[in-house]
């Protein structure tokens, strides 16, 4: 049956669903329909399918063009149910895993699509998982779920778990020419998987089970945590000793081995460095395990807004001003530069922090014009030359490239850089304090 289905790779007339065209899903979709496969969206969110048909872009990395070739061309299109999914030679899962409120993995999305597909289920089917979850998640809850269709898995259906590594406004590596690394739950399944991937993308790196592909994710994931961590500590001590944590760690960059870049910064955020790791930790618990550095590192990096908060309150009280008598600008409100995703993002826990004190926050984000969630409701100041000379302080929070940040610092009376971006800006060393 394996074969049968390797054959219609090969051919391309295998028909690919991607269930979740989010940041992860429609990417991959789009890769999918430029490999020459007919692929079908299936996402719940019915504004995002009729953008989808209508061939309009919603995700920063895809280029609108790209896009709506592949829709007019008929190769891409969305629907919001699963009607027809049996049709489907293979399909794709890119559906959300967060965390509930006490850190623990909320599998709703996984279980609801799973128990969807076990409905729709045929032999010769090829189901794969690309959400970022715990060690076991394909083979102890998506397996029994399908197999309760009454097929067997590696034998009448295929099961894999590869994780998606797109790291969102990343100009080099995208979903296509980064190694995609691919485990099945029987050999059988590997073979497919390692087929239908290495059709759509440059390369991939075969593991020997599900298990170890969804720990290589939360692996990597754990790994950016910690060494976060590690520089946001680093970032308190030399805030302590007197000492600019940034000339330290470029200095310490310039060694050639033994040594990777990381910065800190007010915080982390995104749906992946925040949440991953504890899926993980959570894990390991079932094998009475603590994974300490992941604790240590979620408990370091929660913490970094709450430290910009009272470097912002040190830099006001300088200027005999009290927290709640002052005017902030938050500039920048996406976790990370040039993307409008806000999931997770330390400048919301930063706003959050100072309109609790009183103060009148106000933000400027080039990508995310309104913001509605969280408790908040705020629109996007234009950053008028008025605007950066009537603030106390801006405090630079995300590091996007399109801000003119001499302009800021030339204007605005104090500015705290979270993200050393003023860091060629000499001129105005006095106004501006780094983290
Ligand atoms: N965003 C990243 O940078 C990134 C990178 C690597 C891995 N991941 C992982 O990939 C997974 C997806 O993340 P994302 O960032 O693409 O999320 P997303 O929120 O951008 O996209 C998920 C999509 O799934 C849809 N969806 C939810 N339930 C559905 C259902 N029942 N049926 C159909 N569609 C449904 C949502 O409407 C949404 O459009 C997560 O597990 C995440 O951890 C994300």
């Amino acid at each position: 049956m394996v074969n049968d289905l390797i054959q219609k790779i090969k051919k391309k007339t295998a028909k690919v669903g991607v269930v979740g065209l989010g940041y992860v899903g429609l990417p991959f979709a789009l890769e999918a329909a430029q490999a020459g496969y007919e692929v079908v969206g299936v996402e719940r969110n019915p504004e995002r399918v009729r953008k989808i048909n209508q061939g309009r872009n919603y995700i920063d990395d895809i280029r609108e063009t790209d896009l709506a070739r592949e829709v007019s061309s008929g190769r891409l299109r969305a629907q919001v149910d699963f009607s027809g999914v049996e049709e489907l030679d293979v399909v794709v899962i890119a559906v959300p895993t967060p965390l509930d409120k006490n850190l623990v993995p909320d599998l709703q999305y996984v279980k609801f699509v799973t128990q969807e597909l076990a409905g729709h289920l045929r032999p010769g089917q090829l189901v794969s998982l690309e959400s970022t979850t715990y060690p076991g998640t394909t083979e102890e809850v998506m397996q029994p779920i399908l197999e309760s269709s009454g097929l067997k898995a590696d034998k009448d259906f295929f099961l894999a778990h590869s994780p998606e590594r797109v790291d969102p406004g990343n100009k080099r590596w995208q979903t296509k020419n980064t190694a995609k690394v691919v485990g099945g739950v029987g050999p059988n399944s590997l073979e497919a998987a390692l087929a239908f991937y290495g059709s759509v993308l440059d390369s991939v790196v075969p593991v020997s089970s599900a298990k170890a592909a969804e720990l290589v994710k939360v692996f990597e994931n754990t790994f950016r945590a910690v060494n976060i961590a590690l520089v946001n500590e680093m970032a308190l001590l030399c805030d302590r000793m007197g000492l600019n944590v940034w000339e330290v760690l470029d200095a310490a960059f310039t060694k050639p081995f033994g040594i990777m870049p990381f910065y800190p910064g007010p915080g982390v955020g995104g749906h992946c460095i925040p949440l991953d790791p504890h899926y993980l930790e959570w894990k390991a618990r079932e094998y009475n395990f603590r994974t300490r550095f992941i604790a240590l590192a979620g408990e370091v990096n929660r913490a970094m807004p709450e430290f910009v908060r009272e470097k912002a309150w040190r830099i006001l009280n300088e200027q005999g001003l009290a927290p709640s008598r002052s005017k902030i600008l938050v500039l920048g409100l996406a976790y990370k530069k040039d993307i409008s995703d806000w999931r997770e993002s330390p400048a919301i826990e930063v706003i959050k922090l100072l309109r609790r004190d009183g103060a009148e926050v106000l933000y400027h984000d080039p990508y995310i014009p309104v913001f509605q969630a969280e408790g908040l409701d705020l629109k996007s100041a234009p950053l008028e030359d008025e605007l950066l000379r009537a603030v106390d302080l801006v405090i630079i929070a995300t590091a996007h490239t399109n801000v003119d940040y001499h302009r800021v610092v030339q204007l605005a009376p104090r500015v705290l850089d979270t993200r050393n971006v003023t860091k060629n800006l000499h001129e105005h060393e006095g106004k501006v304090v780094l983290l």
